[in-house]
């Protein structure tokens, strides 16, 4: 996933040479999705690079797509693909899952929102504290809001103001968290925002100022942080599994490294959920890995397709929005359509069959991507995570963003138009997105993602 394109904006002309053996892919691409292109030229007039999220901005153009079902999304050119991307990752139960889309049309129908306590909203915070085994929690509508009024509820219980973060990870629009070590030598294919300290214009230092930067998977680095900015740092985030750059898997002994450090130093420990979440079991990850967080922020796959999230957590930190004054206000909060999708997704779609499920497909696709790249003897390494992977154009490990930097970014490019050609889209948009398997995808999903994939593979050598 890109963080700022936008000084690269999409371009009609393919940018290779005709030598260049992966210009007929390029071509094939511009002929399928001509569609795309031109529906690109139409939205440009009236929005700024033609889409509503600068993730949208893709290198040659984004696919329009018209509607999505089950696994698959049609483009307006009239091409289906198998959708491992699942909108960055939100949508385990799939597209359109009909227990959620049965639970929203009841809803609808008997109001959307009135901005007063509906009483789903004591259900389903009932059943979120008990899944993911926090004391209380706010409802919200997207990730953004879940990190940032964590950090809010973090300063105020502690006093303090700054947050630590690590290098080149995501955790929504937050100016805070916008901060990172710019890369001065680039590596070819490497998204832009990664050269910058500030990944986005629009952002005073002031707002940055209370950022501290770590990096991940690299526990000494926390402990200099601590060390640099004594009794100043209110809370660590992150990703306990990065899954925004690539899948990056804590190293052993890693989390609870950074847990013994945050007490040590009277830090907030708060794990973003928000992309990972869900996605390794049904429990959050504090169970998984046995390492709980003070306070966490969730969305997207919690609400199977609707606008949802959430931060909770330890009562001592949540009960300051009653006795600390902590503010946390939202006309859509717990909005009563978000309630209900995420009823049913908790309820009726993210059930423990389902799970076997959906890690016995990602296991099967895993598995045929790394015999593929193995006999066509590709420098590339599939990691999993429960029910998401992402693909390496490296042999050796990637535990962090220096790791990440010296993988071949430059070949993701040809693997992502390789695949959409032959109707998969293999993962989320950029280098650094990785791929969901969800409760609607299948075997047969996966063996015409391998035939794809068969052919692609060549191509990367
Ligand atoms: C780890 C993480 N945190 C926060 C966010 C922000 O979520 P949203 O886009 O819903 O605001 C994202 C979005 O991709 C994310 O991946």
């Amino acid at each position: 996933m890109s963080l700022d394109r936008s000084t690269q904006p999409p371009t009609p002309v393919a940018p290779l040479p005709a030598a260049d053996p992966f210009a007929g892919e390029m071509r094939r691409f511009y002929a399928r999705t001509a569609g795309s292109l031109s529906e690109l030229e139409r939205a440009r007039r009236h929005l700024p690079a033609g889409v509503c999220s600068n993730f949208r901005m893709m290198d040659p153009h984004p696919l329009f797509l018209r509607s999505a079902r089950g696994s698959r999304v049609l483009d307006v050119d009239g091409h289906e693909y198998i959708d491992w991307g699942l909108a960055q990752s939100t949508l385990l139960a799939g597209h359109a899952h009909p227990a959620v889309i049965e639970a929203v049309r009841r809803q609808v129908g008997s109001g959307t929102m009135t901005c007063y306590p509906h009483p789903r909203t004591a259900d389903l915070a009932a059943l979120v504290c008990e899944r993911f085994r926090l004391d209380l929690v706010r409802f919200v509508n997207t990730g953004s809001e879940a990190t940032q009024f964590a950090v809010r509820v973090a300063r105020a219980a502690t006093g303090r103001d700054s947050v630590l973060k690590f290098d080149a990870c995501y955790h929504g629009n937050g100016p805070e968290f916008w901060l990172g070590k710019p890369e001065t030598d680039l590596p070819a294919g490497a998204p832009e925002w990664m050269g910058q300290e500030i990944y986005s214009a629009g952002i005073p230092r002031a707002l940055v100022s209370k950022t501290c930067l770590a990096e991940y998977n690299d526990l000494e680095s926390v402990r200099a942080a601590f060390h640099e900015h004594p009794g100043e740092i209110a809370a660590l985030i992150l990703e306990p599994v990065v899954f925004n750059l690539g899948v990056l898997l804590p190293r052993q002994g890693f989390l609870q490294g950074v847990r013994d450090l945050c007490d040590r130093e009277g830090a907030v420990l708060i794990y973003d959920e928000v992309k990972m979440g869900c996605k390794l079991g049904l429990l959050g990850a504090g169970e998984y890995f046995g390492v709980p967080a003070d306070l966490v922020a969730m969305a997207k796959s919690i609400g199977g397709g609707f606008p949802i999230g959430l931060f909770g957590g330890r009562r001592d930190l949540m009960e300051g929005i009653e006795t600390r004054n902590v503010k946390h206000v939202g006309t859509y909060a717990a909005n009563h359509v978000g309630l209900a999708a995420a009823h049913a997704t908790l309820t009726e779609v993210l059930t423990p069959g389902n799970y076997d499920r959906m890690f016995a497909v990602n296991q099967t696709l895993a598995d045929g991507y790394r015999e593929i790249i193995a006999r066509a003897g590709l420098e590339a390494h599939v990691v999993t995570a429960g029910a998401s992977g992402s693909m390496f154009f490296s042999r050796g490990p990637v535990h962090g963003v220096a790791d990440f930097k010296r993988t071949r970014l430059d070949k993701w490019q040809r693997f992502w138009i390789g695949m959409l050609n032959r109707g998969v889209l293999p993962q989320a948009q950029g280098p650094e997105d990785i791929w969901t398997v969800s409760v609607q995808h299948s075997d047969d999903d996966v063996e015409t993602t391998l035939r794809a994939f068969r052919e692609v593979a060549p191509l990367l050598a």
